[in-house]
């Protein structure tokens, strides 16, 4: 692990009180880590997911109740193959080994792990051995799982017992004097029948945990924290208008009040009426003191002549820290420089990627937030959504009581509609734009579809086409309407919505968007398409 990384490791383990007694996920680097640290949160349990080659010293100042081996794409004879400590299987603490994990526990504890003769990939049939079983107990005879793994468990260590097999391999064992668990398969993946109950019986049967970790609890706690943190001095924060910085300039307000000032910048890439609704709803309906700066001339001036979708987000990344810095500064005059501290809506995603055993993964596009500030800013950082998950956060942020539109508003890009306008930035096409996507918008709600999907947008493509208007021949802009579903934007299905609501869309985006001719539907999934046309 790089300096860095050991560092936010470390940051990490300053915990609350809500999340000790958790399960600590050990990353292997396996795709499934984060819905294994999900499953387990979804049954109030407290989990963190640390790198495999976290010291035991780090692990037991979580005063876990249960330790997950996570899945990974090594094979454990691999010469890198990633180890923990083996120390792990000896802590005393309840250990469960997923995929990976349990190669990796039979071969430390003297089993043998082989290539299997065929990968298993997809569904499979796990037949149960169950009379003694503590996983499985009381279960059916067979089950459907989900298997991914190329290397199994020829032979077990001393001490196991098989409690499932699949038609070619040992699928799982039990060493119930030791307390070691181990499945092949991934019981945190839906595919996996009765997935949730064999990791409620690890976290309650085996490792008696308390599921005390909830909304309200967290809110308590992250209110006294901050508030011990902060003193009397003051805080500022960016707001984006979604539901992340929301949600943590909330919490921040209800620790401090009036001694956090909010920062709302109009790029002029937002949607429609989007600067003016959301300012106010900030404003009146949250009760949050906001700063609303107009800078929309600034970025259309730096994005002139641009297309090139990677120098835009530069540049509309830079022109927001010049922006924002010139707020805080001027601010800070105000307040006799007793600014200490900067508010930020990291959540644990972004948090665990940074320390995970592989390292970030590979850049598609720099995701360069609007509202990622320079870490050379003079101020101390409040970042009270790092432990959480998105769907936490909504679910917090319900608790908090904000309005139902922001909680599930759909997710959208820091560098705004100057993503979804291909080629140059004009006043006049982002106008279009704009225009358009409100229709999109407006259709989807009307059609009840808007909170089924994951986003539903316009893109306005500089590409002209003949149509006809009238008696007249028309020459006009294409319109691509975006609809998707996803569960974490890494993935992403096109939307098979209703013929009558695009139809709906088409008709309205032609008839009254001017200089618009023609309306396509972008019906490619991602991979190998992105969601986002730039
Ligand atoms: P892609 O297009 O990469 O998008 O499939 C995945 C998710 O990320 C959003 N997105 C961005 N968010 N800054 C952001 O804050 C960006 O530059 C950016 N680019 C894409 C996109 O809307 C989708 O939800």
């Amino acid at each position: 692990m790089s300096g860095a990384a050991q560092g936010k490791a470390e940051k990490q383990m300053g915990k609350m009180k809500a999340e000790l007694g958790g399960v600590v996920v050990l990353d292997f680097g396996g795709q499934y880590t984060q819905l294994i640290a999900r499953r387990v949160r979804e049954q109030q349990v407290f989990s963190a997911i640390l790198p495999c080659t976290t010291s035991l010293d780090e692990i037991r100042k979580l005063q876990p109740a249960g330790i997950i081996l996570s899945g990974g794409p090594s094979s454990v004879y691999d010469r890198d193959a990633p180890k923990c400590d083996p120390g792990v299987l000896a802590m005393g603490i309840p250990v469960l080994g997923i995929c990976y994990g349990m190669q990796w526990i039979a071969k430390n504890l003297g089993g043998r792990v082989e290539p299997a003769e065929r990968r298993e990939y997809g569904p499979a049939k796990l037949l149960v051995e169950k009379e003694n079983s503590q996983l499985f107990h009381k279960f059916p005879d067979s089950l459907k799982i989900w298997n991914s793994h190329g290397d199994h468990v020829h032979e077990l260590p001393a001490g196991f017992h098989a409690t499932g097999k699949t038609s070619n391999a040992i699928a799982s064992a039990e060493d119930q004097e030791r307390k070691i668990y181990a499945v092949q398969f991934h019981p945190e993946v839906k595919h996996t029948e009765r997935g949730t109950e064999i990791l409620r019986n690890f976290l309650f049967a085996v490792c008696k945990a308390e599921p005390k970790w909830s909304g309200a609890a967290f809110i308590e706690e992250a209110v006294t924290a901050i508030k011990a943190k902060v003193g009397t001095h003051h805080a500022i924060c960016g707001l984006s208008g979604g539901v992340d910085s929301t949600v943590a300039a909330v919490l921040v307000h209800r620790a401090m009040g009036g001694r956090l000032t909010n920062i709302f910048v109009n790029t002029g890439l937002l949607r429609k009426n989007e600067f003016e609704h959301t300012l106010e709803m900030y404003r009146e309906r949250l009760g949050l003191h906001v700063i609303g700066v107009d800078a929309k001339d600034r970025f259309l001036e730096k994005l002139k002549g641009v297309s090139d979708p990677e120098k835009k987000r530069k540049i509309i990344g830079n022109e927001f820290i010049h922006v924002f810095a010139g707020e805080a500064e001027k601010l800070q005059k105000e307040m006799g420089g007793d600014i200490r501290f900067l508010v930020q809506g990291t959540l644990y995603p972004d948090v665990i990627e940074s320390v995970s055993v592989k390292g970030p993964s590979a850049t598609i596009k720099t995701h360069h937030n609007v509202g990622g500030l320079p870490e050379k800013m003079p101020f101390g950082l409040i970042e009270p959504l790092r432990d959480l998950f998105k769907d936490e956060v909504r679910s917090i942020g319900k608790d908090l009581g904000l309005p139902q539109e922001i909680l599930v508003k759909h997710p959208f890009p820091g560098p705004g509609l100057a993503v979804r306008l291909l080629g140059d930035i004009n006043s006049a096409d982002l106008g279009t734009l704009r225009e358009a996507d409100a229709i999109v918008v407006e259709e989807i709600r009307r059609a009840g579809w808007y909170e089924k999907v994951w986003q539903a947008f316009a893109v306005l493509l500089p590409v002209r086409s003949v149509g006809v208007m009238g008696d007249g021949r028309t020459y006009g802009l294409t319109v691509a309407v975006r609809v998707v579903q996803s569960e974490d934007a890494m993935t992403a299905d096109w939307v098979r919505l209703p013929g009558e609501v695009l139809e709906r869309m088409s008709t309205r985006i032609v008839n009254e968007v001017p200089g618009v001719t023609r309306v396509v539907y972008d019906i490619s999934s991602k991979p190998p398409s992105t969601i986002e046309w730039e």
